[in-house]
């Protein structure tokens, strides 16, 4: 017997149709760690920079305007808080090794993009290490907590999160590259500045990426508790760390910069996700939660077909499929795919709305 089929010869024998628990949990964790040993991959060969090689760091700006500093310290506090996040994100997701480990992964991703801030602030020369110090000294009173403490809101929410956060820095982006309108950022022109921010909105890219996986994952296997998460999460959202700065001037300047605002969190970043997610619109995902009863079976199946109605099921299967062959590809190159394969398995699921 070669493993291949002692492999399938393990695996559960799901009833005709619907997928029981405990089959679609096995399909999840595969898939999750698929995407995860596929995302490895590509953050080693393709996006492995250095805070402080990779940047000529000596030609950073020395006469940028208070506004743009102070966005730098702000980026600098939501970075790194990275112990926090990564810490009760992996302690979290610990039964999943495809997700707990890539947090582990993003963790030192964003690590590095907490010293990139970090050096902005030094190598701008505006910021004595002093300061610096008591800065971080006065952020690290604070402790990060989990918006929410299951992974399926969770999967949601850094979504959400991981989007905004990538539009942030490449609006960033423009302004060092002279594109902004607004006059007080008139001479913030900086070519170091605009690699910084494209290198970094690079990753934030990347991350969204993962975690869209990973909620269409989920949404394929379970849609009715997946869009009620999503549903929830959406009502909620705020960005990390936020709260935690005392700074009630953080919204006002990430407005007054053109950097972000309701307008931007609404058409680039909420509109975009729920799209990707194949949801029709923010209104009919409220519609469907409203009118469906959502009462899953004890296998985590919904009965009532009225959820159908907010997004597009078989799109999401499609978006699934086209990840899981991404997956199977990427096995195949480096040769672990005959020995641990990754496949697509329906979820037998029909939506008839
Ligand atoms: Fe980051
Ligand atoms: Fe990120």
């Amino acid at each position: 017997m070669t493993i291949h089929t002692e492999l399938e010869a393990q695996r559960p024998q799901a009833p005709a149709g619907l997928l029981s628990r405990a089959e679609k949990d096995r399909l999840i964790e595969r898939g999750m760690l698929g995407i995860y040993r596929w995302y490895f991959d590509q953050s080693q060969t393709k996006r492995n920079w250095n805070p402080y090689r990779s940047f000529d760091w000596a030609d950073f700006g020395k006469n940028h305007s208070p506004e743009l500093l102070m966005i730098l310290e702000r980026f600098f506090a939501v970075e790194q808080y990275v112990p926090d996040y990564t810490s009760k994100l992996t302690q979290l997701t610990r039964k999943s090794m495809g997700r707990s480990h890539f947090q582990v992964l993003w963790g030192a991703e964003e690590a590095k993009h907490s010293e990139l801030w970090y050096n902005s602030l030094l190598f701008s020369t505006q910021r004595s290490t002093k300061w610096l110090s008591e800065y971080l000294y006065n952020l690290r009173q604070q402790e990060w907590k989990l918006p929410w403490d299951d992974a399926l809101h969770m999967s949601c929410y850094v979504v959400i999160q991981e989007r905004a956060t990538q539009l942030n820095y490449l609006n960033l982006m423009k302004i060092a590259a002279g594109q902004s309108d607004k006059p007080a950022l008139a001479n913030d022109q900086d070519p170091v500045l605009v690699k910084a921010a494209k290198v970094i909105a690079n990753d934030e890219a990347a991350h969204y990426g993962f975690f869209l996986s990973i909620a269409s994952l989920y949404l394929y296997y379970y849609p009715a508790q997946m869009l009620n998460a999503l549903h929830e999460v959406i009502k909620h959202f705020a960005m990390p760390a936020l709260d935690m700065f005392e700074d009630p001037n953080w919204g006002e300047i990430l407005y007054r910069t053109g950097i972000y605002g309701a307008r931007e969190y609404t058409r680039d970043v909420l509109q975009v996700a729920i799209k990707q997610l194949s949801v029709k619109s923010r209104k009919a995902l409220e519609l469907g939660i409203k009118n469906s009863r959502l009462v899953p079976d004890p296998d985590g199946n919904i009965c009532d077909a009225s959820i159908f109605e907010s997004f597009d099921y078989k799109e999401v299967g499609t978006t699934v499929k086209n990840t899981i062959d991404r997956v199977t590809r990427y096995a195949k190159e480096v040769g672990i795919h005959d020995l641990d394969p990754v496949t697509f398995t329906p979820s037998g699921i029909i939506p008839t709305a």
